[in-house]
């Protein structure tokens, strides 16, 4: 059984679970199931599991369980009022993160397999100064991975604030040996260039988990 990651990754004010998707307990709420009506198999399984953890997490911030998480025109979840999260899943693994809006401004995780990111995908994701820096490590293209989900935890952790689609070049991500800095290459609603956003993340078991919290 693969140990928990978010929970290492994130502050006390953030209640964190994750699951197999293949092994779920429980099911979606009826207004939630019309949000997969028709989809492929998998696609219901990784869902199912994202709002199965959603709900168990905000259970332990007194959420009840029969509120559904639902899901806007720009697929980002609606959050109960009062609440903020964020969802990531693979083929192999899921997780859910949630806070009180009264503690935590924004969160945002990614989970991405721990392959070698595509020679032809790093061109698309990372910035210049990024790929320089990559291609004088031995391993640029897992490395390259992390910087991936690094941008995508801080897409979805700035999405709610700023309601705007970011291209991967928006940011710019300097890692640290368990951490990340995420520096705004242009404006966005509520973010100037040079703001920071901060996160962690771990590599383990062939994943890569990153998250970042926007505190009060
Ligand atoms: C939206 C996106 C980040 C999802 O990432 P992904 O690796 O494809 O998939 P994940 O499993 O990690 O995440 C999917 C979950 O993200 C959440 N999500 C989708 N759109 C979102 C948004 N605009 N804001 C916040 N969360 C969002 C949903 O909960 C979704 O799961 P669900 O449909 O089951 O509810 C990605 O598809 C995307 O559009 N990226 C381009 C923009 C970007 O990353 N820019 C980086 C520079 S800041």
């Amino acid at each position: 059984m693969r140990q928990a990651l978010f929970r290492r990754l994130l502050g006390p004010k953030v209640e964190t679970e994750e699951i197999d998707p293949h092994t779920v307990q429980g099911g979606l709420l009826k207004s939630e199931e019309a949000l997969v009506d028709g989809a492929a198999q998998t696609r219901i399984e990784q869902f199912t599991a994202g709002r199965v953890c959603s709900r168990i997490a905000l259970g332990r911030l007194g959420v009840a369980a029969t509120t559904p998480v639902l899901r806007g025109e720009d697929r980002a979840p609606i959050w109960p009022p009062g609440f903020i999260g964020s969802i990531s899943h693979t083929d192999t693994w899921c997780a859910a993160v949630v806070a009180r809006t009264e503690d935590i401004r924004s969160l945002g995780i990614d989970l991405e397999s721990s392959t070698p990111l595509k020679e032809a995908l790093l061109k698309r994701v990372c910035t210049p100064k990024e790929r320089d820096w990559l291609h004088q490590l031995p391993a640029p293209g897992v490395t390259g991975k992390i910087l991936f989900s690094a941008k995508e935890a801080v897409y979805k952790c700035q999405y709610p604030l700023s309601n705007q689609f970011l291209g991967f070049h928006a940011v710019e991500v300097e890692l640290g040996e368990d951490s990340f800095q995420a520096v705004f290459q242009q404006e966005a609603a509520g973010f100037q260039p040079g703001d920071v956003v901060s996160g962690r993340y771990l590599v383990e078991e062939g994943l890569v988990a990153t998250a970042c919290e926007l505190p009060r």
